[in-house]
């Protein structure tokens, strides 16, 4: 049986003189999303990446590009990140007053809508949108930096999400982020995570062993 955990790389950590090639590089090295790490310096104390940053890298890979928007207000941005490329765009529910509105949106534009929940926003953040939503991110850092340690409580939160995503039957994706290594991997897998953030782990040791470290993220040897 293949392995059903996917990895999505943090271009957070990557060389932002050389983003297509090490995006280029990553996909080819098997990751399965291509995550881009959007950051206002208002939201999350770090400013990073915007929609023409998104729009450049677009013909870089086809691996879906998995943006999480780490901005306030969110609204307004939806759009353009869409019409940039992204196929999974993922909001904070702090980050506007409407956030089932802000779901719809992204659906309106025909992508995949995600929830961010920060360590401590409860799970109860996603009642009444999860029937909208297609990936549900489990913020296993405070949002802001890459680098950073992973908070165990967090695996709670996975579990608990995992039970009411499961119970759901419906098609979500459970995506953790935030100090994602080799120890903590397993745990997050354990717990009920599907998709692994992982910027700091992928891109140790340089580009000849990214391929080795999305395997080993993965659990395969
Ligand atoms: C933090 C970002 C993460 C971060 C992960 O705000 O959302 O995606 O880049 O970095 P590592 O894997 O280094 O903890
Ligand atoms: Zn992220």
């Amino acid at each position: 049986m293949t392995n059903s955990v996917k990895i999505s790389p943090s271009i957070l950590s990557a060389d932002f003189a050389n983003l297509g090639h090490d995006v280029r590089t990553l996909d080819a090295a098997g990751a399965d999303y291509i995550h881009i790490d959007v950051m206002d310096g208002h939201f999350v104390p770090n400013i990073s990446i915007g929609p023409g940053v998104v729009k450049a890298l677009r013909p870089h890979s086809a691996k879906p590009f998995d943006v999480h928007l780490m901005i306030s207000p969110v609204d307004s941005y939806l759009e353009d990140f869409a019409k940039a490329g992204a196929d999974i765009i993922t909001v904070h529910p702090e980050a506007g007053a409407h956030t089932h509105r802000t779901v719809q949106a992204i659906k309106a534009l025909g992508k995949k809508a995600g929830l961010a929940l920060n360590p401590g926003t409860p799970i109860d953040a996603v009642d009444y949108l999860i029937d909208d939503l297609d990936l549900i991110l489990v913020m296993s850092v405070n949002p802001g930096f890459g680098g950073q340690s992973f908070i165990d409580s967090q695996l709670r939160k996975i579990e608990a999400l995992r039970k009411r995503i499961d119970a759901s039957g419906l098609d979500i994706d459970l995506e953790v982020d935030g100090g994602i290594n080799i120890d903590t991997a397993p745990l997050a897998i354990s717990a009920g995570a599907n998709v692994l953030v992982a910027g700091t782990a992928t891109f140790k040791g340089g580009e000849a062993a990214y391929g080795a470290n999305m395997r080993a993220l993965r659990g395969e040897s």
